[in-house]
C-alpha cells in the first residue's frame, strides 16, 4: 500500500540515460560570467560576511520553503549553476566531510546570487538585489514529516534532470544542478579507480558499476521515507538525551563509552550519506555521497551539511554551557596529526577568518549568527537579557523540537493522551494522571505513570573492519533474501551505515599515539552508533503482538524477532556471522515523558543491557 502511494505521489524518471543529462547545460546570459566564478573561487578562503550584506540576520530556509519564494529560488538555482559549469580547481582539501564546508559553500554561493541579481534589467534589478541580499543557503530537513504527502527526498534535487527558470536573460530550460554534477573535467588522478575514473558524472542509486549506469532517485526516495522514522527518532534522542558536546558531536567509541550513549550527530549524518548515495544495493559500490572523498561533489551535500549545522545550532540553543573540550585527534587530516590535542582555540584550517592569515577558532564560530544566518527555529524577538527570557525561548525551541522530531516517540503518545483525557498541559500533579492512563486501552501497555522504556541497538565497529564503506540493517522477523529490498521491507527497523575507505590506499595511515578511542592497526579506529527499536515496538504493542514495553515482555519478543544483517562492499551478505570486532546489544533506558510541549522527555540516567547479538 504504502509502496504504491510512493510511486503515485513520487513521479521520479526512473531512468535518465547520460546523453539525456549531457544534453542540458548552463543559463545563457548572452556573454561570459566564467571569468567572475573563476575569482570567486581562485580569491583566498577567507570566510567573513559578503560586503554587500545588509549586516542583518536572515534565515537559512528548508528547500521546500525556500522553493515557494520565487525570487530566492530562481537566484539559489542560477547560484548552483553557475557554480557548477565553471571549470574550477577548488582543491580537493575543501571538500573534506566535515561541517565547514556548508560555510565556505554557503558564502560562494551568496556572492554569486549577488552578482547574478546585478544582471537583471531595470525594474526587476532592485527586487533581485533586495531578495539576493537576504539569500542564504537552504538545509534539507531529512528527519521531519514531508510537509505534503510528498517524499521527504525533495522532488526538486531528484525528479528532473532540467529545471526551468526566468534568469535575466529571459526562460530556460537548463541542466538542474541539484540533480547531478558533472565533472569539469574529470580528473583521473584523483579519482584512480574504476568506476570513479569513468563516471563523469555523480550518482546515486547507480544501476550497476558501468559506464553508462544511471541514478535510480526513485530508489533514494523510497529509502529515505522507509528509514526517516528511523532518523527522526535518534535525531529526538540525540535532542534530549546528549547533554555532552564529545558525545554529542562525534561517533569515536571510547572503552569509557556510556552505554545510553552510542549515537551521535556524526554517526546520523552518514546514515544520510549512506542513504543519498545508496550501499545499501547488492549490485553496485553505491554512489558518490557514500565515499567521504567523493561526497561533497553530490549537489545534495551542502543541503545535508546545511541541516547538520542547523542541527547544532538547536543542541547548542538547548545546552549551552557544554562545549569543545581539549581531545587527541582521532584521524589525521591536511593539517593535523593523529592524537595531536585539540581545543576550543585550534584553528579550523583551511577557513581563513582574514586576510592576514588567521584561521576561526571553534570559540570563534561558538555563536552562528556573526555569519548572518540563523534558522527559523532560532529566531530571537528580541535580546535574552534574564533568565527567565532564556528559559522562555529554550522552551520555543522544545516545543519546535517535539513537533518536527517527536512525533514517533512515546513523547508525543503521552502529551495526546493527556489531551484526550482533558487534561490542560500545564499543572498536571503525577498521582492524578496515572490512574487515567493506567485506565486508558494503550496507555498501560506502554507507559508506567508518566514513565516508559526507550529502547535501542548499540553497535561497535572498526571502521576499516571490512575494507570499505559498509551496512547493518535490523529486522523483527525474517528480512527478505534479497538486499535491494531489505530497506523497503516492512520488517526493516533501521540501519547503520559505516563510511569506511574504499581500500588500504585511500586509508588515512593513522598510527596509535595516546588516543583515548579505541582503536586496532587492521580494523582501525572503533565507531559507534544506533538504530532504535522503541517506535517499532510501539507499532506492535498496538497491534497487540507485544503485551507492553516492559523488559519482561520486549526481552522474550526481541529473542525471536529481532535478527541482523550485514552488507559488506561487493554486495557479500553475513546472516548470522559477526564481523570481526562487530559488537550489537540491545540497551533499555528509563524515561520520563514530557507534560507539555515545552518540555523534552527526561532520560534517567544509565541503560541496562538486555541481550548482546554479538
Ligand atoms: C588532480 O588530482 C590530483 C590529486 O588529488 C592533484 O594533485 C592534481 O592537481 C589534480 N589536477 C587538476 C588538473 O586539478
Ligand atoms: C529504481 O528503483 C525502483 C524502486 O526500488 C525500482 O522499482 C526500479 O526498478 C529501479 N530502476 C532501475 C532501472 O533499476
Ligand atoms: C555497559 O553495560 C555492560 C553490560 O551491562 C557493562 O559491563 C558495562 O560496564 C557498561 N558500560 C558502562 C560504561 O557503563
Ligand atoms: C589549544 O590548542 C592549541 C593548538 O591547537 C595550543 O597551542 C593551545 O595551547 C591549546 N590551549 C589550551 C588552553 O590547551
Ligand atoms: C589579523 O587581523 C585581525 C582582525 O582583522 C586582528 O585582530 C589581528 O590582530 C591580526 N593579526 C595579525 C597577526 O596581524
Amino acid at each position: 500500500m504504502a509502496r504504491l502511494r510512493l510511486s503515485l505521489v513520487f513521479p521520479f524518471l526512473l531512468l535518465v540515460p547520460v546523453p539525456v543529462l549531457a544534453q542540458y547545460g548552463p543559463y545563457d546570459y548572452g556573454f561570459d560570467v566564467g571569468s567572475h566564478v573563476k575569482r570567486q573561487f581562485s580569491s583566498r578562503r577567507v570566510v567573513v560576511q559578503t560586503e554587500s550584506d545588509d549586516g542583518e540576520i536572515h534565515v537559512r530556509q528548508e528547500i521546500r520553503q525556500l522553493e515557494k519564494d520565487p525570487e530566492l529560488w530562481t537566484l539559489y538555482i542560477l547560484a548552483l549553476s553557475m557554480m557548477q559549469f565553471t571549470d574550477q580547481d577548488v582543491p580537493t582539501s575543501c571538500l573534506v566531510p566535515d561541517m565547514a564546508p556548508a560555510l565556505y559553500g554557503s558564502q560562494v554561493l551568496r556572492n554569486l546570487a549577488q552578482y547574478i541579481a546585478s544582471l537583471w534589467p531595470e525594474p526587476d534589478r532592485k527586487r533581485f538585489e533586495r531578495a539576493a541580499r537576504r539569500f542564504r543557503i537552504p538545509y534539507w530537513d531529512w528527519a521531519a514529516s514531508p510537509p505534503s504527502a510528498g517524499s521527504v527526498f525533495p522532488a526538486s534535487i531528484g525528479a528532473l534532470p532540467f529545471v526551468d527558470v526566468t534568469g535575466p536573460n529571459g526562460r530556460q530550460r537548463i541542466a538542474n544542478p541539484l540533480y547531478s554534477y558533472s565533472f569539469r573535467p574529470l580528473n583521473k588522478t584523483a579519482f584512480s579507480r574504476a568506476p570513479w575514473n569513468y563516471w563523469t558524472n555523480t550518482l546515486r542509486y547507480p544501476t550497476s558499476s558501468a559506464p553508462d549506469a544511471q541514478s535510480n532517485n526513485s530508489q533514494a526516495a523510497i529509502n529515505f521515507d522507509r528509514n526517516r522514522p528511523s532518523i527522526a527518532q535518534r535525531l529526538y534522542a540525540l535532542l534530549s538525551n546528549y547533554d555532552d558536546y564529545n558525545k554529542f558531536s562525534n561517533n569515536a567509541w571510547r572503552p569509557q563509552s556510556p552505554n545510553a550513549s552510542y549515537d551521535s550527530l556524526e554517526s546520523l549524518h552518514d546514515t544520510v550519506h549512506s542513504l543519498s548515495g545508496g550501499i545499501i544495493q547488492g549490485r553496485s559500490p553505491g554512489g558518490h555521497m557514500s565515499y567521504i572523498p567523493f561526497s561533497a561533489f553530490d549537489p545534495i551535500f551542502f543541503l545535508h551539511h546545511a541541516m547538520v549545522d542547523r542541527i547544532f545550532a538547536i543542541w547548542q540553543t538547548l545546552y549551552p554551557d557544554s562545549w569543545v573540550k581539549p581531545t587527541p585527534a582521532r584521524e589525521p587530516t591536511y593539517t593535523h596529526k593523529a592524537g595531536q590535542i585539540q581545543n576550543a582555540s585550534t584553528p579550523l584550517t583551511p577557513f581563513f577568518a582574514n586576510d592576514n592569515g588567521t584561521f576561526w577558532t571553534s570559540d570563534g564560530v561558538r555563536d552562528h549568527t556573526i555569519f548572518g544566518y540563523t534558522y527559523a527555529e532560532l529566531v530571537k524577538q528580541r535580546p535574552i537579557t534574564s533568565r527567565n527570557a532564556q528559559q522562555a525561548y529554550q522552551a520555543r525551541v522544545k516545543a519546535a523540537v517535539n513537533r518536527l522530531y517527536g512525533t514517533n516517540s512515546p513523547a508525543t503518545l503521552f502529551m495526546n493522551e493527556l489531551r484526550a483525557q482533558g487534561f490542560k498541559e500545564v499543572g498536571v500533579v503525577d498521582g492524578q494522571i496515572n490512574d487515567k492512563l493506567f485506565a486508558s486501552t494503550l496507555g498501560g501497555r506502554i507507559f508506567d505513570g508518566d514513565h516508559y522504556h526507550e529502547w535501542t541497538i548499540n553497535i561497535r565497529v572498526g571502521k576499516m573492519a571490512l575494507g570499505g564503506p559498509f551496512s547493518i540493517h535490523f529486522f523483527l522477523g525474517d528480512p527478505p533474501a534479497d538486499p535491494d529490498s531489505w530497506t523497503i521491507s516492512p520488517k526493516h527497523v533501521g540501519t547503520m551505515g559505516v563510511f569506511g575507505h574504499a581500500d588500504k590506499e585511500d586509508a588515512p595511515r593513522i598510527r596509535r599515539r595516546n588516543l583515548d578511542a579505541d582503536f586496532s592497526e587492521e580494523d582501525g579506529i572503533t565507531i559507534s552508533g544506533t538504530v532504535p527499536l522503541t517506535a517499532a515496538l510501539v507499532k506492535e504493542v498496538i497491534k497487540g503482538e507485544l503485551a507492553s514495553l516492559a523488559p519482561q515482555h520486549v526481552e522474550s519478543y526481541l529473542a525471536t524477532r529481532l535478527q541482523k544483517r550485514v552488507l559488506a562492499p561487493g554486495g557479500k551478505v553475513f546472516t548470522v556471522e559477526c564481523v570481526r570486532g562487530l559488537k550489537i546489544s540491545v540497551v533499555s533506558s528509563v524515561v520520563r515523558a514530557p507534560y507539555s510541549e515545552d518540555e523534552l522527555p527526561e532520560w534517567k540516567p544509565g541503560a541496562n543491557m538486555h541481550m548482546e547479538m554479538c
